[in-house]
C-alpha cells in the first residue's frame, strides 16, 4: 500500500511517497481503508520534531481520518466490516490503510460525506470541550476567538453560535472573517494591524468579552488578559503564533477572571464518558443542521506537502482535507 512517510524531521517537502507492507489487526483493533485525512497544525508540527509526541521513524503523519472497517481483530464488539467511521491516533492517517483501536473510532452520521467526516474530529472535539465544559459558556455570554478562520477557531465560531453567545470573530484577513461571518459570527475584528483590545473594548461597552477562545498565543495573549471582562475565561488552546505567552497574574487578580488549559487528547483519555456525551450532542448539532464543518480544500495523496503548507503558511481557511483513496 501507499503511505506518506517521515524519516527524518523537516518541512513538507522533506516526506516522501513509497509502498509500504499493509499493516496487521490485533485484538481489540480495527484495520481501517483510509478515505481522506484531515489536516491539523500538529501534523505540521510532529515532522518537524516541534510537537510534545514524537513518534518513532518512519511514521505517517495525518492524525485524524475517515474509512471503512476492513477487518475486526478478536474481542472487537460495536463495530463490523464496511461500516463508516472515524477516528485517529495522533499519526498513521496519510496512508491507504490504518489500524486502531476500536474503542476510539466514531460512526459516521448519515448524510455526511467521508471528506467532512475527516475534517471535524480535532477542531469540533477541542472547540466543544473548551466551551463547554472548560468555559462554561452559557446563552448571550461575549465570546472573542483568535484566529477564527482557522481549523479550532472557526470549529469555535460556529459552536459558540450555536450555543447561544454573541460572538466577536477575529483574524488576520478579510477572507478569514467572511468565513467566520458565515458560521455565525456576529462581530468581526481584523487584527493583522497587531491591535485587538481596543476593537474589543468598542463592542462590548468598554467591559470586554465573557469568555476567549486563544488558540494564537504569542504578543496577542497580553491584549486578551486585557479585554477579558470581570469574572471572564480565558481558554489556552495552542501557541501558533510564536512565543508561549507568561500570564500577568496581576490582571487575574483585578478582573476575578480566570485562565483555563484545553488539552483535549488528555480529556479523550481521562474523560471518554464525557468526551462520549460531547459526540453524541455535535452528531445532533450536525444532523439538525446547526453545524456545517468547513472544508476549504481538498488535495489528492500525491500533494500531501501542498496540503502541509496551506497551514504553515497561514493560508487555510476551516479544513484543508488530503483523499488518500481514488475517486
Ligand atoms: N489544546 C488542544 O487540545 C488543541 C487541539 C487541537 C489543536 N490545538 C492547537 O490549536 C492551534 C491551531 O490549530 P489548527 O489546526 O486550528 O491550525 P490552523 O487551521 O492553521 O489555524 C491556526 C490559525 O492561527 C492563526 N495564526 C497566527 N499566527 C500564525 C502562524 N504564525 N502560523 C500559522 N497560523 C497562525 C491563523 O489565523 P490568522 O491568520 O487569522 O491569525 C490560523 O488561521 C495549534 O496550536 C494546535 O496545536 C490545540
Amino acid at each position: 500500500m501507499k503511505a506518506v512517510l517521515c524519516k527524518a524531521y523537516g518541512p513538507p517537502e522533506s516526506l516522501v511517497l513509497e509502498d509500504v507492507p499493509e499493516p496487521a489487526c490485533g485484538p481489540g483493533k480495527v484495520r481501517i481503508g483510509v478515505e481522506a485525512v484531515g489536516i491539523n497544525f500538529p501534523d505540521c508540527l510532529m515532522i518537524e520534531g516541534k510537537y510534545q509526541f514524537k513518534p518513532e521513524f518512519p511514521f505517517s503523519p495525518g492524525g485524524e481520518l475517515s474509512g471503512t472497517v476492513l477487518e475486526i481483530g478478536d474481542g472487537v464488539t460495536g463495530v463490523k466490516v464496511g461500516d463508516r467511521v472515524s477516528g485517529g491516533g495522533g499519526h498513521g492517517g496519510m496512508a491507504e490503510q490504518i489500524v486502531l483501536p476500536a474503542a476510539g473510532l466514531r460512526p459516521i452520521p448519515d448524510g455526511m460525506d467521508m471528506v467532512t467526516a475527516a475534517a471535524w474530529g480535532t477542531t469540533y472535539g477541542t472547540s466543544y470541550h473548551a466551551l463547554k465544559q472548560r468555559a462554561a459558556l452559557q446563552p448571550g455570554e461575549t465570546l472573542l476567538v483568535l484566529g477564527a478562520g482557522g481549523g479550532v477557531g472557526l470549529a469555535a465560531v460556529e459552536l459558540g453560535h450555536a450555543m447561544g453567545a454573541r460572538v466577536i470573530a477575529a483574524a488576520s484577513s478579510k477572507a478569514k472573517l467572511d468565513a467566520a461571518r458565515e458560521a455565525g459570527a456576529d462581530e468581526c475584528i481584523d487584527y493583522s494591524d497587531g491591535e485587538l483590545k481596543d476593537k474589543v473594548k468598542a463592542l462590548t461597552d468598554g467591559n470586554g468579552a465573557d469568555v476567549i477562545y486563544d488558540p494564537v498565543g504569542g504578543p496577542l495573549f497580553d491584549q486578551c488578559m486585557r479585554c477579558i471582562n470581570w469574572k471572564g475565561r480565558v481558554l489556552i488552546v495552542g501557541f501558533v503564533g510564536g512565543d508561549i505567552p507568561k500570564v500577568p497574574t496581576n490582571l487575574i487578580l483585578l478582573k476575578g477572571c480566570q485562565v483555563v488549559g484545553v488539552f483535549y487528547g488528555s480529556f479523550t483519555g481521562r474523560e471518554p464518558e464525557e468526551n462520549a456525551r460531547n459526540w453524541d450532542e455535535l452528531r445532533d448539532l450536525f444532523t439538525a443542521g446547526k453545524i456545517k464543518p468547513k472544508v476549504s480544500q481538498v488535495f489528492p495523496l500525491s500533494e500531501y506537502a501542498a496540503a502541509l503548507r496551506c497551514l504553515t503558511e497561514r493560508q487555510a481557511i476551516g479544513k484543508v482535507v488530503v483523499k488518500v483513496a481514488e475517486a
